[in-house]
């Protein structure tokens, strides 16, 4: 058997423990997919001695962006969050160091992609984002490789956990939007600033990041017509459904004869539509390409174990081809 994968695990936050409780306790099998031990060798975070749930044992590192230069560290795995700053850090001096970047960093990918990508091929240091969109739902992956040899015409869904979260709860029961958000924050659904969520910056980045490998990596988030779901009250979702619809937030990207329309907005769909019986923290892709036609791809979106799901699937990548 090949020697570990020694990783430097910057970010406990929910994902980030999830992550480290999977490669403890989930070893032998995590092993057998990647044909080599995975081992957490160096770990950071904004906070020191916070209870997390998990013992892990390897040395901390008191600067999250130190953390690529310990020795023996074979890739890092980024899941501190946040467009700059310190998870910004991370991710430069990884790549400068020629070492992979695991991350779920939709914000910082959105706002950094030209520059990361531009280092990541300079310095032969490939960039893993599968958790950075639609949590579970290994889209990245579809994208990339499953349909790569499609022309994509259009690509909408449902890209927020915690937006459908608060849609489908109030839908069936009538309650607040402040109300509801508390709880999806209480599961682990939200961002660390929920506005990002409401307000639908959050789906606008992972459609940011799907426009761009879909159709034009030059594609940024200004070119999204946004608006979240803040005005949204019970009300609506009552007089929407007697009209026999229900409301989601959907994210948009269809090439038409006048160009790319790209947009995140909080939309009536009939109940018939696919989209409209996606409840709770779940969420959908719908993909139109030629010669495919449409795929849709539907699953957990958000919260500890489909992000590190997610996690997983770009670590085993990178120790089966490093
Ligand atoms: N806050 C995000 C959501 C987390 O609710 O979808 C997953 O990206």
């Amino acid at each position: 058997m090949k020697a570990p994968l020694r990783l430097g695990l910057a970010g406990l936050g929910t994902v980030g423990a999830e992550v480290a409780r999977q490669i403890i306790t989930e070893q032998d099998t995590l092993a057998a997919q990647a044909g080599r031990a995975i081992s957490i060798v160096a770990v950071s975070a904004r906070t020191k001695g916070k209870n997390r749930g998990v013992e892990i044992d390897a040395p901390w590192v008191d600067n999250p962006a130190d953390i690529v230069m310990r020795p023996g560290i074979d890739a890092v795995v980024e899941l501190m969050g946040g467009a700059d700053g310190i998870a910004l850090d991370v991710a430069r001096a990884t790549l400068t160091a020629g070492k992979p970047l695991i991350t779920a960093n939709k914000a910082m990918l959105a706002a950094h992609w030209g520059e990361l990508f531009d280092m990541s091929a300079r310095y032969h240091a490939p960039i893993m984002f599968e958790a950075s969109v639609c949590g579970g739902i290994p889209i990245i992956k579809v994208l990339r490789e499953g349909l790569a040899g499609n022309r994509i015409t259009r690509i909408e869904g449902i890209l927020n956990g915690t937006c459908n979260y608060i849609l489908s709860t109030m839908d069936a029961t009538g309650r607040d939007l402040d109300d509801v958000l508390k709880e999806a924050q209480a599961k682990g659904y939200a961002e660390a600033d929920p506005t990002f969520d409401v307000d639908g910056w959050d789906a606008a980045h992972k459609l940011t990041i799907l426009a761009k490998l879909a159709f034009d990596p030059r594609i940024t988030t200004d070119a999204i017509t946004v608006s979240g779901i803040r005005k949204i009250t019970s009300d609506d979702l009552k007089k929407a459904r007697a009209a026999g619809m229900t409301i989601r937030l959907v994210g948009r990207a269809e090439k038409g004869a006048d160009g790319l329309k790209l947009s995140v907005a909080a939309v009536h769909l009939p109940l018939e539509h696919p989209l409209a019986a996606v409840g709770g923290a779940m969420n959908a892709v719908s993909i139109k390409a030629d010669p495919v036609d449409i795929c849709t791809l539907i699953g957990p979106g958000a919260g500890a174990g489909p992000t590190a799901s997610a996690v997983l699937s770009d670590i085993i990548d990178i120790a089966r081809k490093i």
